[in-house]
């Protein structure tokens, strides 16, 4: 049997409260189907390391790293001590871009038992996902202000698209697409507004579609696409977006099906020539953080989502898929009966939710 190296990483605020539970359930899993997985951990990759370094990672971040199967990742960012943009552009940003991690794979689905803040739907009426660009598009460096700080201040800032960029995620959504039940896929466009790139996302979208014909493909711009995510959820099966679209409509998803603090997300390296990464879609929410209260499901989840992406190897020991059904299933159990945390309407700590899943796998 293959053993597992995962690089554990915290980061900041709840990230620190979420990820021993992830851990927690995947020792639980580890166990129960014989996976053999160590755990490394990180310190940096945080805005405390920041602050005493100057620096969210040592220059050796990407050897240190290179050589893990996967990265389980908590959250980064403390906007009170490191702006944004650095410890953002210092850590998860290069971790996409460096280890090529150009899906970032966000599922969307209403549970049994989580009250939906959309009017009369239910468990099955939710249950898509997003395929987020996650490596160029919005997301850049390139650009820079003219005249700062006079009157005529300018600035610029340049998004990049690739053919190669975007006909890999296109690729990746029809195949996924084509593997679930409705076949159905949604692009996410702004071919009215922004006059270039979005037209020309369009024809790639049809480009690589020619080659899938059992695909219905439903191009929307992206306000009404947001407005029909709460008025029709259950139109949607794959939604393919562009970096930042696909960023906005993976938080707008998950609020429709009652809390962010559920939401999963993959930033997968398909090729496998770098390790991908498994967090959570919410960040380090200062706001609770310290408290013992977030939801730690997200980051159980995102554990599952490591297993079946690990398992869907061609050398990968045959427990890891299983293993992924178990948290899964433990995961829709707690949240039919068991505790919950405030952010679905309970009093449980982080704690109290990561026991009850981990007690369910045994
Ligand atoms: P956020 O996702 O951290 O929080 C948004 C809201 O959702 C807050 O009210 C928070 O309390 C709540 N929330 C988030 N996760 C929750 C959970 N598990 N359980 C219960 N409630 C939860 O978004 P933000 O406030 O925009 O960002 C805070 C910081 O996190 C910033 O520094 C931001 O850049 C960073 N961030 C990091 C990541 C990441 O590491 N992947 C993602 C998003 C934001
Ligand atoms: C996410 C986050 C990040 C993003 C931020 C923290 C840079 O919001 O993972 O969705 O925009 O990609
Ligand atoms: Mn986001």
């Amino acid at each position: 049997t293959r053993s597992f190296k995962i690089a554990a990483i915290a980061g900041d605020g709840i990230g620190k409260e979420v990820l021993p539970e992830g851990l927690k359930v995947l020792a639980a899993a580890a166990r129960r189907f014989d996976i053999d997985i160590e755990f490394v951990h990180f310190e940096w990759a945080s805005c405390d390391y920041y602050l005493k370094t100057g620096d969210m990672m040592p220059p050796d971040w990407k050897a240190q790293l290179s050589g893990m199967d996967a990265i389980y990742f908590g959250a980064v960012g403390w906007p009170a001590t490191v702006p944004d943009h650095i410890s953002l552009w210092g850590s998860l940003l290069k971790f996409r871009r460096e280890f090529d991690q150009y899906i970032n794979l966000r599922p969307v689905r209403l549970f049994e038992g989580v009250p939906c803040p959309l009017a009369n739907r239910k468990p099955g009426d939710i249950d898509f996902y997003v395929v987020r660009e996650n490596t160029e598009g919005e997301y850049t460096n390139l650009g820079g202000i003219m005249f700062a700080g006079t009157e005529r201040e300018v600035v610029i800032q340049e998004s990049v698209f690739s053919r190669h960029g975007a006909d890999r995620v296109l690729k990746y959504a029809f195949e996924l697409a084509r593997a679930r039940a409705r076949k159905h896929l949604t692009v996410a466009t702004k071919s009215n507004g922004i006059a270039i790139s979005m037209p020309w996302w369009d024809g790639r979208a049809d480009a690589v579609g020619a080659d899938y014909p059992e695909i219905t493909v439903d191009k929307q711009h992206i306000d009404i696409l947001t407005a029909r995510f709460v008025l029709q959820p259950q139109r949607f099966d794959v939604v393919v977006a562009s970096n930042l679209f696909g960023d906005i409509l993976s938080d707008l998803g998950p609020a429709c099906t009652g809390t962010i603090g559920l939401a999963p997300s993959g930033n997968l390296n398909p090729d496998r020539t770098f390790p991908s990464l498994f967090e959570p879609v919410h960040g380090s929410a200062p706001d609770i953080a310290g408290k013992g209260i977030a939801n730690p499901i997200a980051m159980i989840w995102s554990g599952a989502m490591m297993l079946g992406f690990l398992g869907d190897a061609p050398d990968a020991p045959r427990g890891c898929r299983e293993a992924h059904d178990a948290i899964v299933a433990a995961i829709e159990e707690v949240l039919r009966s068991g505790p919950r945390t405030g952010d679905l309407g309970g009093k449980a700590t982080t704690v109290e939710v990561g026991d009850a899943i981990a007690g369910l796998i045994g």
